[in-house]
Order: structure tokens, then C-alpha cells, then sequence
């Protein structure tokens, strides 16, 4: 049979699930205006810090009593941030359906060494769900990245829960629909679903998160770095822009620029309707090929972002070496970058498919996904 490699080519090979392609109109050049050289708490770099709070806001839907901060060391620094001043105060359950919800149950059973109940879903599934008790502390991940399952628009938190919930949702911001008044803390990073840069973290408090910080003081040290009281009342400059240490103005800028482009494209519904269409080219793809399946089993947990891909063909001998080799032929190509499964989840393909990926390129990408599967299977 012969085996012909398509024509047309993604005219941006990157479907990275993180650091994810930048907006399609970055350039940058568009970055000039970032207050380089100069104190970050000079009026110019605190206005900026301020906008892109107020921004974040704006473009999420973020209620106005909620307190948003830019804290260090990326999505990673804002939820063990979170769980760090928060956690011990009651009972906790930890879900988990992928390695870093896995990684937040580590630091809670062997670092934090605090009360709680494990609950874990091997790839592919998702935790009971209706299960949850919410008086208990919750901590979850929104969108599990490393498998592309996400908790189910049906999923539904009591507003009248004692506990707090604790959501990593840094590749569901700006993809999907988040219940801000049924989450007390969230975190994302600005180089997931907006194309931003890393080592910045986003940490979105709720009322009830804010009033736990005030009443309750963990049994374990927390380094400066961590520390969002003082003296058991709010440092309200952090959440002003006054950050903990010192942000990059340059990354600050370029997340002010992607903010931007974000509202450009219709915000938030816009933004999710951008990825929804590019989950959309790849499910009819799936549909109409019998060699290929998501990894997340129920279609309502398939991720608009980090969609997870399975080879389901038989006549594949070694799963890992096939999906890896189908990667490198594409990326050889350049084609599609990045595209390999987490280095812990099963073998696989992942494709990222958040707003700043254009759809056109995804129906670039898919007869080549053909093309390479073939060529491959008659290497
Ligand atoms: C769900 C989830 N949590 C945490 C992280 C870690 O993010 P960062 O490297 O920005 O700290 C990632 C990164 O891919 C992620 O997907």
C-alpha cells in the first residue's frame, strides 16, 4: 500500500500541553512596553501587577470579593501555597486521576502529614465523584492533564459545604466554565491555556478561604515565600500586586498581552468555544478511525484542552515504542512538537487544544496523525 504524506502542513506545529503556544498574533515586539530595568514596586510596574489582577478577574468572571494574587514558582507554588496555609484544619480528601493530582496526595500524606483519605482513579476514569463529602477539606484537580480527564460539567459542589475546596485549575482556566462561588481555592499558571509564560502562579481565594487564613494557623513552619498573614490578618498587598518577591515585568507583560488577546477573540466564551472546536476536529477524527481512542473512557470527562489519544489497534506490537515513534515521525517532520504522552501516563499521544491553537491547524495535524500511524505500522 502506498503511503503518501499529506500536502499541507499545521501552519504552527506547536500543540504543546504546557508551555502552550503563545496567542496566535504574539510578536515580540508587542512586549515593548514592559517596565524593564525598574523597581517592580515603582508606580509603572505596580499599575501593570494591578492590571493583571484586575484583568484575570475581568476576563474569568471572578466575583469581586475574591482575592486574587501573583505568587511564585508557577501553578506548582500557588497550590502547595494554598495547601500549605489552609490544610490541617479538618479532615481532608485528596482526589486524584493522573500524576499531578497524584503529586498534591504526596505532599499531603507524606510531607503535610495531615488527616486525610486518599482517593485515586487509575488514567483514563475519574473518582467517585457523588462520593465527596464536602465538609471535608476537597483538594482536585479540574483538569487532569497528563490523562485529559476533567471532572464533568454535571459535577456539582454544595454551596452550603463546611469544608474548603482546593482546585488546580491550571489547564481549565480560560477553557472552561469555572463555579468561582463553589471554589475556595484555585491556582493556574499563565503558560497553559492563555500561551503565557511560566514561573508565575495565580492564587484566586475565596471569602471562606480568606476568613480560614484569619482563624486558623497551620502546626508546621511556612518559609516566607509561602506566607500570606501577618500577625492573623491578610496582607492585602499581596493581593494587590504588591507580590512576595520579585515577578518578571517581561512575563507580567506578555500575561497582560495574552489577557488581551483573550478578550480579542470574545473572553472567556470565546476562548472556550475556540478549544471546544478543536476537541471537536479531533472527536470526529477518532469517530471515523478505528485505530485510535481517547484515553478519558466517559465522554463527558474528555478534556477541551490536554486531549489524551490511545493507539487501539491490534497489530501493535509494542504500545510505547509505536506511540513514540508515531511523536518523533510527526515532530521530525515538524509537523506537530511535543506531542508524546506524559512521561507517566500510558503510552499515547497528547494533544493540546486550548484557545491559542488555531482549529485549522488541528485539521492540518489529523491526516498526518494518519499518515504517521500508517507509515509507521509498515516500518
Ligand atoms: C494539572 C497540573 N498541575 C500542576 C502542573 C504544574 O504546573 P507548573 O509547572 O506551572 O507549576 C501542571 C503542569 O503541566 C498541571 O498540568
Amino acid at each position: 500500500m502506498a503511503i503518501t504524506a499529506p500536502t499541507t502542513r499545521p501552519m504552527n506545529p506547536r500543540f504543546s500541553s504546557g508551555p502552550c503556544a503563545k496567542p496566535p498574533t504574539f510578536d515580540l515586539a508587542k512586549l515593548s512596553d514592559a517596565p524593564l530595568g525598574r523597581s517592580h514596586r515603582a508606580a509603572p510596574g505596580k499599575a501593570k501587577l494591578l492590571a493583571a489582577i484586575e484583568t484575570t478577574r475581568d476576563v474569568l468572571g471572578i466575583p469581586a470579593d475574591y482575592q486574587i494574587a501573583i505568587v511564585p514558582a508557577s501553578d506548582t507554588g500557588a497550590y502547595e501555597m494554598a495547601m500549605w496555609n489552609l490544610l490541617g484544619e479538618r479532615h481532608v480528601e485528596m482526589l486524584a486521576w493522573e500524576s499531578f493530582g497524584s503529586g498534591w496526595v504526596t505532599d499531603a500524606l507524606k510531607q503535610l502529614k495531615i488527616d486525610a483519605t486518599e482517593k485515586t482513579a487509575p488514567y483514563g476514569e475519574i473518582v467517585d465523584l457523588a462520593g465527596v463529602n464536602f465538609d471535608n477539606d476537597v483538594c482536585f484537580t479540574y483538569n487532569g492533564t497528563t490523562s485529559g480527564v476533567r471532572v464533568p460539567a454535571s459535577f456539582e459542589i454544595p454551596a452550603d459545604r463546611a469544608g474548603l475546596t482546593l482546585c488546580d485549575a491550571t489547564s481549565a482556566a480560560f477553557a472552561m466554565d469555572l463555579p468561582w462561588d463553589r471554589l475556595d481555592a484555585t491556582t493556574f499558571s499563565w503558560q497553559k491555556a492563555l500561551g503565557g509564560e511560566a514561573a508565575h502562579g495565580m492564587l484566586i481565594l475565596s471569602p471562606r478561604a480568606v476568613e480560614r487564613l484569619e482563624t486558623y494557623k497551620p502546626a508546621w513552619p511556612l518559609p516566607k515565600i509561602f506566607r500570606l498573614t501577618k500577625g492573623g490578618k491578610l496582607i492585602e498587598g499581596i493581593f494587590k500586586g504588591e507580590t512576595i518577591n520579585t515577578p518578571s515585568m517581561m512575563c507580567v507583560e506578555d500575561y497582560l498581552f495574552a489577557l488581551e488577546w483573550a478578550k480579542s477573540v470574545g473572553g472567556l466564551n470565546g476562548m472556550i468555544a475556540r478549544a471546544d472546536a478543536n476537541t471537536a476536529a479531533i472527536n470526529a477524527f477518532v469517530e471515523s478511525h478505528d485505530w485510535i481512542n481517547f484515553l478519558a473512557v466517559d465522554p463527558a470527562t474528555r478534556s477541551n484542552t490536554s486531549v489524551c489519544l490511545k493507539f487501539t489497534d491490534e497489530r501493535i506490537a509494542d504500545g510505547a515504542a509505536f506511540a513514540k515513534a508515531v511523536a518523533k515521525r510527526l515532530s521530525d517532520e515538524d509537523v506537530a512538537l511535543d506531542i508524546g504522552a506524559y512521561r507517566d501516563a500510558p503510552a499515547g499521544l497528547r494533544i493540546w487544544c486550548g484557545a491559542t491553537v488555531e482549529t485549522s491547524d488541528i485539521e492540518a495535524l489529523l491526516p498526518w496523525l494518519d499518515y504517521a500511524f500508517n507509515a509507521e505500522l509498515n516500518a
